[in-house]
């Protein structure tokens, strides 16, 4: 439900914020560093999941974006987007879907890594004239879907949706995800150079068995956020977490906590001296768990408090003790409102259902999300 207030302080909470102007700045930020590359930005959208925050990182263009659920290609094609890529595994149940979508936009991609998708795809010729545009997933040692780059298999599945009627091969597709494990800007920069050159060796691979004009792109936060020079050789970069950042991608260098965009505002509900611990209205429906203890202050950074860990969460109960010593329970009345930086913003926003949006210390508006698959 959205809560019509002027004040970040009157707000009920837990709620989740975000500030527009740092949203803005780390959108900006990305599409210059890739307009100085040459580089077309591709934003992903599942980390937000809204019109307001889409706009914003297409700077009113309304195209070219990446989704991970069928839900936001519907929900953004009726908002107005087209040249909608659909980054993720397709199964024969979705096709119909992708269908619409293909028929209504003037650009829909899909993305395929195994021969029973490409089967599917052959099934069910588009309408109008249309052809299916498909982008083949590339594993370069991210280890999650897409088929392994050093796999003769991929060079083969590369032919066939080329080769296959009604079908066109529009580009390759690669996570970069292996970038999560990096720790600082040069780890980064040695994963997104060893992606770039290989996903770059494999469209020579495609040239030299004649197959022409396939796109490439790559893309995670922490290499979109370090990008090396050789990147400007790609066609395309796929982000999106970098719009909100976290404490995760401060952890891996990818940004400074002042690029973290997003608080998830909680209050003090109890004070139990008894076993030094405070409690907060933030519980894991509020807050996601990932990151349980990769963060010194627990699953989440307390801002100007850093003194404080949140030890544990249930549904809507976050308990809270000091990293050291005694708690001063004076200094946190009941009531009194904390603010958390959260381990993973993409999870921590998909359990809100409204963003309360803020600008110097004011609230400006409220963005809702798509939710479901
Ligand atoms: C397939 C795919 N592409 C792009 C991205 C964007 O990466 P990031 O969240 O690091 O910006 C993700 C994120 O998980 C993804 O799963």
């Amino acid at each position: 439900m959205a809560r019509s207030t002027e004040f970040m302080e009157d707000l009920c909470t837990p709620a989740f914020v975000v500030d527009l102007d740092i949203v803005k700045r780390n959108s900006e930020a990305m599409l210059e560093r890739f307009a100085k590359l040459g580089v077309q930005v591709r934003p992903h959208m599942k980390t937000h999941k809204t019109i307001e925050c889409a706009d914003i990182m297409t700077r009113g263009l309304r195209r070219c974006i990446v989704v991970s659920t069928l839900a936001e290609a519907s929900f953004y094609a009726d908002g107005g987007y087209d040249d909608i890529l659909y980054a993720y595994p397709l199964t024969p149940e979705k096709v119909k879907r992708c269908a619409e979508l293909s028929e209504r936009l003037s650009l829909f991609h899909v993305l395929v890594d195994n021969t029973v998708a490409l089967q599917e795809l052959k099934k069910k010729p588009l309408k109008q004239g249309k052809v299916w545009h498909v982008w083949l997933k590339l594993d370069c040692d991210t280890g999650r879907a897409g088929v392994p780059h050093s796999d003769p298999a991929a060079l083969q599945l590369a032919k066939e949706i080329s080769g296959a009627e009604g079908v066109e091969l529009t580009g390759i597709y690669t996570h970069c995800g292996n970038t999560y494990k990096c720790e600082g800007e040069l780890q980064i920069k040695a994963v997104a150079q060893e992606t770039t050159s290989l996903v770059l060796q494999f469209v020579e691979k495609l040239k030299a068995v004649g197959i022409q004009d396939v796109k490439s792109s790559i893309g995670s936060t922490p290499s979109c956020s370090h990008p090396v020079l050789d990147m400007a050789m790609l066609s395309e970069v796929h982000p999106g977490n970098y719009v909100f950042y976290d404490a995760q991608q401060s952890l891996l260098g990818s940004c400074t906590l002042e690029d973290v965009a997003v608080r998830v505002l909680t209050r003090v509900i109890g004070h139990y001296p008894h076993r030094n611990q405070l409690l907060v209205d933030c519980g894991w429906t509020a807050l996601s768990q990932d990151g349980a203890n990769r963060l010194p202050t627990g699953y989440a950074i307390f801002e100007n408090h850093p003194e404080l860990k949140l030890v544990s969460m249930t549904q809507e109960h976050g308990a809270v003790e000091p990293v050291s010593g005694n708690l001063d329970f004076s200094q946190f009345p009941l009531g009194s409102m904390l603010s958390l930086i959260p381990y993973h913003a993409c999870a921590t926003a998909a359990m809100h259902p409204v963003y309360i949006v803020h600008s110097k210390g004011k609230v400006v508006g409220n963005w809702k999300p798509t939710r479901g698959w």
